[in-house]
Order: structure tokens, then C-alpha cells, then sequence
């Protein structure tokens, strides 16, 4: 269930039909002290080898992949992937979302992640057209509406991963069909160019130091191609690494240390990993 394909199994599972299913089960899970954690498109998680103790969840019904439209804005429901967002918003001519493009998540993910893309000195982040967000406050069970200004969105983080994010209104403008398609291509097509999907992954695995690149970082300290198990630092983007053979949690772990260590030796930075680890 994860892109890396690496971990072990979850003590308990659950894929909710619906808001009413998903709350009940949360005040079950409360009232019994498991703890509960979210499962989006698994793309930016690193999971132990081991019984993930407690509750997963993942919105993945037909329910939570819900989308609506209102004139400029989309209600995006948190199980929807991100490339599914990017053409409903091209099909109703709706511009602001085609950085989104060829990101392997879901809204939930997304936003929890505030995950975005670098586009020459711009970062682009979901933040950008994010307006509010509905979610459930795991201490009551309630659902909240918090507006993007108080879901503390910084680079690659939010304070939202303290409540199930359930959907988000995003604030989009009217385009051209053929501009907003175009974008698409060039989004996708420099993804193609510069990552590697070759082998499972999780993407990028540390975020950019300030006025750096964490690829170029470990790139250049001749980490590309270093293997640790079944895994290896990936020759096409230094700050991916594959999952080449049957790669244990452990392996990764090893060879993000190693880079974490050569970095901080050779420039003094420490990188920070952007994956969440599941332990
Ligand atoms: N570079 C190297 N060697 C490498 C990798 C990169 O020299 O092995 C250089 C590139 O040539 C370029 C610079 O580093 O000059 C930046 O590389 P790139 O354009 O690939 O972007 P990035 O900063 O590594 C960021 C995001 C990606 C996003 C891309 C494209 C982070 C941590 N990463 O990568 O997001 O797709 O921009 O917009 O912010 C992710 O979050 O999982 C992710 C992949």
C-alpha cells in the first residue's frame, strides 16, 4: 500500500464508506486508546518492517473521492488524487491546480504535506490555492472548518496533521482549455526528465535546505548509485532513492543516514527528511 512497496503489516485496517462510518470509527478507536493514523496514496511514507500497532485508515471509498464545482471553486474530498483533481479542473476550464500534475497523491496527503513543486525561483505549494478545510477533531469527534491562514502551512508541513483532513475548498480562476492543458504537458514532461520511477519509491526523501537542493547536495558527494541491501541511491536524482530488491525499511534508513551524514561533514547542513517514517 505504499509507492516504496517496503513495510509491514497494520494491526488494524479500515476504508470507511462514509463521513458518518469514519467518525464512528474514530470515536471507537478513541474510546478504546488505538491509536489512529491516516493512509493517503502511501507516497511519502517510509513504513517499519513490523505490525504497524493501531487503527490505519484510508479514505479511499467512492465517498471521499468526491468532487464538486461552484463557479471558480472545487470542493476537493481528501481520498481524490491530485491528477484526478488537475483534469477535473481542465475539463471544466478551471486554471491554478497544473502544477499538481504527475504528483503521486491524494488531497489529504497533499495538504497534510503542503505538497508542492519548485518551478524555476518559484515553489509552488498547495497552500497557494487552498481557501479552507473541513476536517474531524479527534478529541471530539466533531468537524471543523479551518481556514487555510490557521492550518499552519510552511514548506512541506501544516499543523493539520492533528485532525483527519476530510475535504478542501480550493480557489481557482477560469482559463483556456488549450493553456491549461499545456501546463499540464510541461509539468509532466519535466517530471519525466528529471525523477526516477524506475524502481518503487517515495519521491523525494529530504526537503531543500534553505538556498539549496538536497539532490545536488548528496549528488555531489558521490552518493549517486550507493546501495545499502536492496535499496540504492538513484544515478537520475540523488535525493530518490529506489527500492531495487526486496529493500528492507532498514536499508533506506541506512543510506538516508549516510547522506544525512556526508552532507553535514562536506557543508555543514543537515538534511531533514521530508518522507514520514511509520515506526
Ligand atoms: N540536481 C543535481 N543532482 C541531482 C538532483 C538534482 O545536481 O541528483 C540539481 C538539478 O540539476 C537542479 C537542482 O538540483 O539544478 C534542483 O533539482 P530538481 O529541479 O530536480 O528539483 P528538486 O529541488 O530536487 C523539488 C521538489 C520535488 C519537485 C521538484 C520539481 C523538494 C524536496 N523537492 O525537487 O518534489 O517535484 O522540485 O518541481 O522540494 C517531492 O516532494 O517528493 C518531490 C519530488
Amino acid at each position: 500500500m505504499t509507492t516504496f512497496r517496503i513495510g509491514g503489516t497494520a494491526q488494524f485496517f479500515a476504508r470507511p464508506p462514509d463521513l458518518e462510518q469514519l467518525i464512528k470509527l474514530v470515536w471507537v478507536a478513541q474510546k478504546k486508546g488505538i491509536d489512529v493514523r491516516i493512509l493517503g496514496a502511501g507516497s511519502n511514507i517510509l513504513v517499519e518492517d513490523k505490525i504497524i500497532k493501531g487503527l490505519v485508515i484510508q479514505l479511499s471509498s467512492p465517498f471521499f473521492q468526491t468532487l464538486q464545482i461552484s463557479d471558480d471553486k472545487v470542493i476537493a474530498y481528501a481520498g481524490v488524487y491530485l491528477n484526478k483533481l488537475v483534469h477535473f479542473c481542465l475539463r471544466h476550464s478551471l486554471t491554478g491546480a497544473e502544477f499538481l500534475s504527475g504528483i503521486p497523491g491524494t488531497i489529504g496527503g497533499a495538504l497534510v504535506m503542503n505538497a508542492g513543486i519548485r518551478d524555476g525561483n518559484i515553489t509552488r505549494q498547495i497552500s497557494d490555492i487552498v481557501e479552507c478545510i473541513w476536517v474531524i477533531d479527534y478529541n471530539n469527534g466533531r468537524i471543523k472548518l479551518i481556514l487555510a491562514q490557521e492550518a499552519g502551512f510552511a514548506y512541506r508541513n501544516s499543523t493539520l496533521d492533528k485532525f483527519i483532513v476530510i475535504a478542501a475548498q480550493l480557489g481557482l480562476s477560469k482559463g483556456r482549455k488549450q493553456q491549461i492543458r499545456n501546463k499540464i504537458k510541461k509539468y509532466i514532461l519535466r517530471r519525466r526528465d528529471t525523477q526516477d520511477w524506475s524502481y518503487p519509491n517515495a519521491g523525494c526523501i529530504f526537503k531543500n535546505p534553505p538556498d539549496a537542493s538536497a539532490g545536488q547536495l548528496i549528488d555531489s558527494c558521490g552518493l549517486k548509485g550507493a546501495i545499502y541491501g536492496g535499496a540504492q541511491i538513484s544515478f537520475r536524482h540523488a535525493n530518490f532513492i529506489l527500492n531495487k530488491e526486496k529493500a528492507k525499511c532498514s536499508d533506506v534508513l541506512n543510506l538516508m543516514r549516510l547522506a544525512q551524514r556526508c552532507v553535514m561533514k562536506k557543508y555543514g547542513i543537515s538534511l531533514e527528511p521530508e518522507i514520514k517514517i511509520w515506526k
